[in-house]
């Protein structure tokens, strides 16, 4: 008899501190990676799996509406992770995903929406009867297959992802979790979204990345990674705040930079994220508090800081940032830990 399987994950967003940029083979990173899981901004995912003989088709709906558009790039995800998942050579598909932030609020989803399916795949691959070594390091690298950045969505937390002789379990096909390394400070992070342009990307990461194949400082970038990587996993240990702070501006700077020398050139912040740059850094000689900022390959500006400085920083964003943001738009997200409720 054929049946039908249900399942519902959720799975948040990702904001990366040292960056991913660049890559090799099937998504594998040209150098290592560390990001933290964001806890307001989240992908819902609804699948229906329903058995069949013939070859997999799919429905794909995005807040309750058909996306035939979709199709294409889920096709050539699907067809890049079957032989991890056969079940999906056959039957019919059914994705009904959401997401608690707004479409077009500057926020990638990419990574939520991929690392939500990839745990609900794996979920009905259980349910078929099929067993794996590990949940967790499956749903990572099936959550990459779909956007890199995706595999270090699917736990909460801290996450590191790329081979390093740092971490003897670390990977390229897949995010490994370093919470347990991490001092209390780090776990109470607020990240502020400073919406300097809504809407979507104007350069997409595919491209983005595929621009540092050839790119002039290739391998300039790949031992800054590395360096910054054993600097960032010391100064989350040690609860070091001012080396963080430099590893994550040098990071945003180094992204927009590499995008800047690619061939062709991107300028992909805009007049009012230099200007929240500079406020942010004027603020903070000011007051002498620990607060930072980084950029994804965009012009929105995230403002990292610790919990307890949030009495200072708010009202800081609402009396000198806020007038930079596309329709006064910030959204106030912060770290996800295990223990926290999604
Ligand atoms: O996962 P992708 O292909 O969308 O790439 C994400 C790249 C950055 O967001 C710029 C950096 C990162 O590590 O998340």
């Amino acid at each position: 008899m054929q049946s039908t399987f249900n399942t519902y994950k959720e799975a948040p967003s990702n904001i990366a501190i040292v960056k991913y940029w660049g890559k090799k083979d099937i998504q594998k990173p040209l150098n290592p990676s560390i990001s933290f899981t964001l806890s307001q901004a989240v992908t819902k995912t609804k699948l229906e799996y329903f058995e069949g003989d013939k070859d997999l088709s799919l429905d794909f709906l995005f807040e309750g509406q058909n996306k035939g558009s979709f199709i294409p790039k889920l096709k050539t995800f699907i067809s890049n992770i079957k032989h991890l998942l056969p079940f999906l050579n056959q039957g019919h598909l059914r994705i009904d995903s959401s997401n608690t932030f707004p479409h077009s609020s500057g926020i990638a989803s990419s990574a939520s929406s991929m690392a939500s399916l990839a745990k609900g795949l794996v979920d009905i691959y259980e349910k078929l009867g099929h067993s794996h070594n590990n949940r967790n390091l499956l749903e990572s690298e099936i959550a990459r297959l779909g956007s890199g950045s995706a595999c270090r969505s699917t736990q909460l937390g801290w996450t590191l992802w790329g081979s390093t002789p740092l971490l003897p379990n670390s990977s390229d096909q897949y995010g490994v979790l370093i919470n347990d390394t991490i001092d209390p400070l780090f776990n109470s992070l607020q990240d502020s979204i400073l919406v300097i342009r809504k809407g979507t990307k104007t350069v997409s990461s595919t491209l983005g990345h595929s621009l540092m194949n050839n790119h002039p400082y290739q391998q300039g970038r790949i031992r800054q990674a590395n360096s910054n990587t054993e600097k960032l996993l010391k100064a989350l240990n040690e609860g070091d705040f001012n080396s963080f702070a430099e590893i994550c501006e040098e990071e945003a700077l180094s992204l927009h930079g590499l995008m800047m020398s690619s061939s062709p050139g991107y300028t992909l912040m805009a007049p009012e994220s230099l200007k929240a740059i500079n406020r942010i850094k004027r603020f903070r000689d000011d007051q002498n508090i620990p607060i930072t900022y980084t950029l994804d390959a965009g012009p929105n500006i995230h403002i990292i800081y610790p919990k307890e400085q949030s009495e200072l920083v708010v009202p800081f964003i609402e009396e000198n940032l806020l007038e930079l943001c596309e329709d006064n738009t910030v959204l106030y997200d912060q770290i996800s830990m295990p223990t926290t409720n999604i």
